[in-house]
């Protein structure tokens, strides 16, 4: 690197030296497959959405128990709210969902007029704390607050564990307390395409339902997008028929059943959450590249990992054999933060040309929810913690070896 009169590194100047954050991962054939779609004279919902939910489904089936199937949707956040819709959740029922993740996991639960009661992370983790998941759903049901310092109460429907960064939840343990208070489970797999438990059953097919995200950053993107898989009839069958307005039969149905193409009948008051084929042609190319995209990530990480582990300044994020590395969370310890805070290596980070981001800002700091149920940071520990200390890494799959070497090193030259 080039260094300036006073004998200091320089600073990258111009745009194309920057790093983004996230950037993704689009080639000419999926410029090919968004110009074919466009060429047929079809743009909305039809053929290519039905074949990328054939597909997506397929990948996940790995065993021989009752296949999931798949519902194609315009994104993640519809998906969690039809998925809570189809599981029964309803107005006054309590949705567990863990502090630590992105606005829609709990604003799915606000739509149907269900109440939220957040979790704390495990301990040195970002995942959802089972123990106290258990607490809270214990306390719902004796008709106490869902803390001793307060906050909601009422029935709880459901929990939403969130396999945040592509890392997943011990989901025996949350699927046995659900079974236990007879609560539902649905995974929140956003960032988890494609990711494994340790004994190898894919992310989003251990719950009621799991939905994943497209959206632009995600493993695998549609720009927009969102994809709910269950093994349950009676849920894809609910899904299907919300997500297109409560109508009983779908539009690429009207116009090639051969039936009368202008009837059709409202029989719900459903939503609008269909994914149009052009999003789905790039969604079906990108699931052909997912495993390579997968090993990209991977090898990245694992130099952050090699960079950063045995330094005391850094804790490096947990990981699993099985995991998606959507995220490369790395906690900045007190020898680092004692001198320089975490938000000033953000911006110094950003002035050595180097995009990072912070996942996440915990729910039970938003003013919303704060207000909302009087909650009380000593509550989330964890959490608090967490977001304090961290800062998201560029684990982009088209990233060169040169710019992942000039992350570790602009990381390392903090102090
Ligand atoms: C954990 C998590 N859940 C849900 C979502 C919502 O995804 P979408 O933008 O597809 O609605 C996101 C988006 O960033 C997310 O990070």
């Amino acid at each position: 690197m080039a260094v300036d009169s006073g004998g200091n590194e320089k600073i990258p100047q111009s745009v194309t030296d920057f790093i983004p954050f996230a950037r993704p991962f689009i080639g000419k054939e999926e410029e090919d497959a968004v110009l074919r779609v466009l060429r047929s004279g079809w743009l909305t919902t039809a053929a290519e959405a039905l074949a990328f939910e054939d597909e997506f489904a397929a990948r996940l089936n790995l065993t021989a128990e009752i296949p999931v199937k798949a519902a194609a949707l315009n994104s993640a956040t519809s998906g969690l709210h039809l998925a809570l819709e189809a599981c029964g959740v309803r107005a006054g029922d309590v949705v567990i969902v863990p502090s630590y993740t992105f606005a829609a996991t709990a604003e799915a639960a606000v739509y149907l007029g269900a109440d939220v009661a957040f979790v704390d992370c495990a301990p040195n983790s970002f995942l959802l704390d089972p123990a106290h998941f258990e607490k809270i759903a214990r306390r719902l049901i004796e008709g106490k607050t869902a803390y001793e310092s307060g906050g909601p109460t009422g029935r709880p429907r459901a929990v939403i564990p969130v396999h945040f960064g592509g890392l997943c939840v011990d989901m025996d343990a949350v699927n046995g307390i659900a079974r236990r208070f007879g609560i539902s489970v649905i995974e929140d797999a956003a960032h988890a395409f494609p990711a494994y438990t340790e004994a190898g059953f894919p992310a989003g097919t251990l719950g009621d339902a799991g939905v994943f995200s497209f959206y632009a950053t995600k493993t695998l993107t549609t720009a927009e997008g969102g994809m709910l898989v269950s093994r349950n009839a009676d849920i894809i069958k609910r899904v299907t028929l919300m997500r297109c307005h409560g109508i009983d039969r779908n539009v690429w149905n009207r116009y090639t059943s051969g039936k009368a193409s202008w009837y059709y009948e409202v029989i719900e008051a459903g939503c609008k959450y269909n994914l149009p084929d052009i999003l789905a042609a790039i969604g079906r190319v990108q699931l052909g590249r997912a495993d390579d995209l997968l090993d990209k990530r991977k090898s990245i990480a694992a130099c952050y990992d090699a960079a950063f582990s045995g330094d005391s300044r850094f804790s490096v994020p947990p990981s699993a054999a099985g995991d998606a590395r959507h995220l490369y969370p790395l906690r900045l310890n007190p020898t680092l933060t004692g001198r320089v805070s975490r938000d000033d290596c953000i911006s110094r980070l950003k002035e050595m040309g180097i995009g990072v981001s912070v996942h996440f800002i915990p729910l039970h700091t938003m003013p919303y929810y704060k207000k909302r149920y009087d909650l009380k940071a000593e509550d989330f520990p964890q959490a608090e913690d967490a977001y304090k200390r961290v800062i998201s890494l560029p684990v982009w799959p088209g990233m060169t070896r040169g710019q992942v070497d000039r992350v570790i090193d602009s990381v390392l030259r903090l102090i």
